[in-house]
């Protein structure tokens, strides 16, 4: 099937009811039930104010074509993305570049750990950092605009091919990081945009297709209840919006029937009404399908502008935006609140005053096909070094990212080992190029190691220090002999011959290195790591008994060896950018002492995450039915380890886990209300700011504790703080405890430390689906304190009301 072929209009639907069950028939008729929500909420420059004034007199000051024009982007500009200049007027337009960890379509870069690498580690302040240096590089390279960071998908299947992109299936720990990065970014005057406007949770069928018969078949719908969507996969883009962020990118698949950049529940109701976002909605590249109805809906940018990407091909908006206003199908004062929209962010963050030239080198670059530099934008010399030293927190994140799973009879920290041997394609240089940008195609990189996913979410890596590399460094320092076989295809399939050159046999230490493709454009159809990957690991582990082995993935994989007697250690490295090798090197010899968690469970089978997969099947490949696709969130709240934990499963490594070299211990849990008024179970009213009713980020009780080291060596701890809330009768089914704080501390052998936890009205509150508020229910809430989802140390209780 062919996708981006033809575009058909839906009418705007809205959110499903609430589901009480698993594994409910959906009722598809349903989908016609809500009513639209229209008008689009104009901006009132709500924590933007001094913008607001500029703005305002910038859209004064242009012709109605100006005005489509800064809606629409023109595809023959050096970004991904370019919003045209107006010379007229010294408006420079706008450099739009991917994307969430490097700035893709340059040189000189740094390619820094994935966002699920950034939340592996929990740490706030490497978080933080990360996104800071990424808002420096983009500004350094003339970007206005940085298309990052992402909290959608949120990982509902571990199979998803951008899941590594964003942060974590917690929309906790995820909102954190959204609101973390986006500071970060925004710190540099660079605007931040939330990716991607919402349910984009698989590739499969993320455009429209065409079927054999000439059909056009729509992109999935992802059917969400209204409580799911707001607990689950609304939660992070609330924290964005709150932390102030400039635009919010809707995605390509439908939501409820209706496609997410022309949803106007989703842009004008649940975006701009009920998070008060004053910011401008951009669409994903080539998700828009309609003109007037995608404006009336919310839409506020289209990008990349012209259908199916290229200069020749009209679009949707541009002269046809003028043309609605002038037949009257379009008010202009709604064009002028969009206008608005895309002024505010620049304005405030005063990109008009003082903003870096466009790096030209990026035109090169660019994936677009053919992109002629527009000579009125304003270019800087090329190939620009914007790296400065971001290479340490680089190498120092995607360390605090590793998570040490399995650690039998302390095979790790390595102890200057007389003999290694380094096994599997992951470990050496990459053959096919330092560029992993293909959309589909693991089979395209057989060698070498992955430092980073593919797609508009991968980086241009200026280097990479592989295991290799920096191992052959290291045993040095020892004397170790070293020896290396990085062909999976030998190793699993005949090992006698493979393991034929190592001498003296078996090594004393053998470090097995796998990886697992992942990228925009297509799904996973494995979480076993790549390559005949348990082969490897069987075989190496059946002739060397100390058998370590490390993963490059970009989330869950299934560890069918796990539990060899020969596999003495295990290492989930997710994706760690370009000093792979140093950091991985830190954690095996003990320089940095392990403290990344799982931000996502490592179930037993494959077979165990079917509770939410990829809609995706032979019929649905072939159907003439254009409405076939339909992905329904049945499972509502209960993915990842609120699904494990419901059904009572067991599973191997459970979310929140991770080993230390060292020991912690908690004690002293206790529970306070924060101030002496009583609490309503709804939130005061209150005028709605960007994140919605703001009375909803208001600390009302306040846990505090102490963390200890009892080990001997130093180490950092991950306090994590889960609530158990009360079944809600008629609301479907509460997880039985949801994350709802963390906190790393760094300690000396003995030291003890407070961590404490204030837990904000939303916190304590589920979503009435029927007051449409957030209500704190009168039940009895539990506190669970532990090292992870399933290794709870103390427990208390209270009752908010
Ligand atoms: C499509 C991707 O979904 C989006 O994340 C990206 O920013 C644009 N392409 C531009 O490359």
């Amino acid at each position: 099937m062919a996708p981006f072929k033809d575009y058909i209009v839906l009418a705007a639907l809205t959110l499903l009811p609430t589901l009480s069950a698993q594994n409910t028939t959906w009722d598809h008729s349903l989908y016609a039930s809500s009513p639209p929500v229209y008008p689009s909420p104009p901006t009132t420059g709500q924590g933007w104010e001094a913008a607001y004034a500029q703005a305002d007199a910038f859209v004064k000051n242009l012709t109605l074509e100006e005005k489509a024009g800064v809606l629409t982007g023109v595809a023959q500009g050096p970004c991904i993305g370019n919003i045209a200049p107006i010379p007229r007027i010294g408006f420079p337009g706008l450099c739009l570049q991917d994307g969430p960890a490097s700035i893709r379509q340059a040189t000189f870069a740094t390619v820094f750990p994935a966002g699920l690498t950034a939340a592996a580690s929990w740490d706030k302040g490497l978080i933080y950092e990360r996104g800071l240096y990424l808002g420096a590089e983009f500004r350094g390279k003339g970007a206005h605009i940085a298309l990052a960071p992402v909290c959608g998908p949120l990982g509902r299947s571990g199979l998803a091919g951008r899941g590594w992109e964003g942060f974590s299936p917690d929309p906790y720990l995820t909102g954190v990081a959204m609101e973390l990065t986006i500071s970060g970014i925004q710190k540099n005057g660079v605007q931040a945009v939330a990716k991607h406007w919402i349910g984009n949770e698989q590739e499969t069928q993320r455009n429209p297709s065409v079927s054999d018969n000439g059909t056009t078949i729509e992109a999935v719908s992802s059917n969400i209840d209204d409580r799911t969507m707001h607990e689950l996969y609304m939660w992070p883009f609330a924290n964005s919006v709150r932390a102030g962020v400039a635009s919010i990118m809707c995605s390509y698949n439908r939501l409820n029937g209706s496609y997410a950049c022309q949803n106007s529940k989703a842009l004008n109701g649940l975006l701009k009404d009920e998070l008060g976002f004053q910011g401008y909605v951009m669409s994903d590249w080539g998700a828009v399908h309609a003109g007037v109805d995608s404006v009336q809906a919310g839409l506020d940018m289209n990008m990349p502008g012209p259908l199916g990407f290229f200069v020749s091909e009209p679009s949707f908006w541009g002269p046809n935006l003028t043309l609605a206003i002038n037949n009257g199908s379009l008010a202009e004062e709604r064009l002028d609140d969009m206008v608005r929209r895309v002024m505010l962010p620049y304005f405030h963050f005063g990109q008009n005053v003082d903003f870096p030239p466009i790096d030209p080198e990026s035109a090169d670059l660019n994936i677009l096909g053919v992109t002629p530099l527009l000579d009125t934008f304003t270019y800087g010399p090329a190939n620009v070094d914007v790296r400065d030293d971001h290479a340490k927190l680089v190498r120092d994140l995607a360390a605090a990212g590793t998570v040490l799973l399995k650690n039998t009879n302390n095979a790790l920290p390595l102890k200057a080992p007389k003999n290694m041997g380094v096994f599997g394609n992951d470990a050496g240089d990459p053959t096919n190029g330092l560029y992993t940008l293909k959309f589909v195609g693991e089979q395209n990189y057989e060698y070498g190691t992955l430092a980073v996913g593919g797609g508009s979410g991968t980086g241009r890596l200026t280097y990479v220090v592989t295991p290799l590399d920096a191992l052959k460094v290291r045993t040095q320092q020892d004397g170790t002999l070293l020896q290396y076989l990085l062909n999976n295809t030998l190793i699993s399939s005949d090992p006698t011959i493979a393991f034929y050159s190592i001498a003296p046999s078996p090594p004393e230490v053998c470090l097995v290195f796998l990886k697992t493709w992942a990228s925009e454009g297509a799904d996973l159809t494995s979480l076993e790591a790549d390559w005949n990957s348990t082969a490897v690991v069987e075989n190496v582990a059946g002739y060397c008994n100390n058998t370590i082995v490390v993963t490059h993935t970009g989330g869950p994989n299934t560890m069918p060896w796990a539990n060899h007697p020969n596999v003495t250690a295990i290492v989930a490295a997710h994706f760690p950018g370009q000093e792979s090798g140093n950091s991985i090197v830190d954690i095996l010899y003990g320089n940095v002492n392990p403290s990344g968690k799982l931000p996502y469970t490592i179930a037993n089978t494959e077979a165990d995450y079917a509770f939410a997969g990829i809609t995706n099947s032979t019929e649905l490949q072939q159907t003439e039915d254009p409405n076939a696709w339909q992905s329904d969130f049945t499972e509502g709240l209960l993915i990842e380890y609120r699904h494990f934990d419901y059904y009572n499963q067991s599973v191997l490594f459970e979310f929140g886990f991770g080993l230390s070299y060292t020991n912690f211990s908690l004690s002293d849990l206790s529970v306070s209300k924060i101030g002496n008024g009583t609490i309503s179970a709804s939130p005061p009213q209150a005028a709605i700011a960007p994140g919605g009713n703001p009375t909803l980020y208001d600390a009302l009780f306040r846990a505090t504790a102490t963390v200890s080291n009892t080990g001997s060596v130093a180490g950092a701890a991950v306090s994590q703080l889960y609530l158990s809330l009360p079944q809600i009768p008629g609301e479907g089914i509460t997880p039985l405890k949801v994350l709802r704080g963390f906190e790393k501390t760094s300690l000396e052998p003995g030291q003890s430390a407070q961590v404490s936890f204030d837990l904000m009205r939303r916190d304590i509150s589920h979503w009435d689906t029927i007051a449409q508020e957030w209500m704190i229910s009168s039940g009895n809430i539990g506190v669970q304190l532990g090292f992870s989802s399933r290794d709870i140390i103390l427990t208390d209780s209270f009752s908010a009301l």
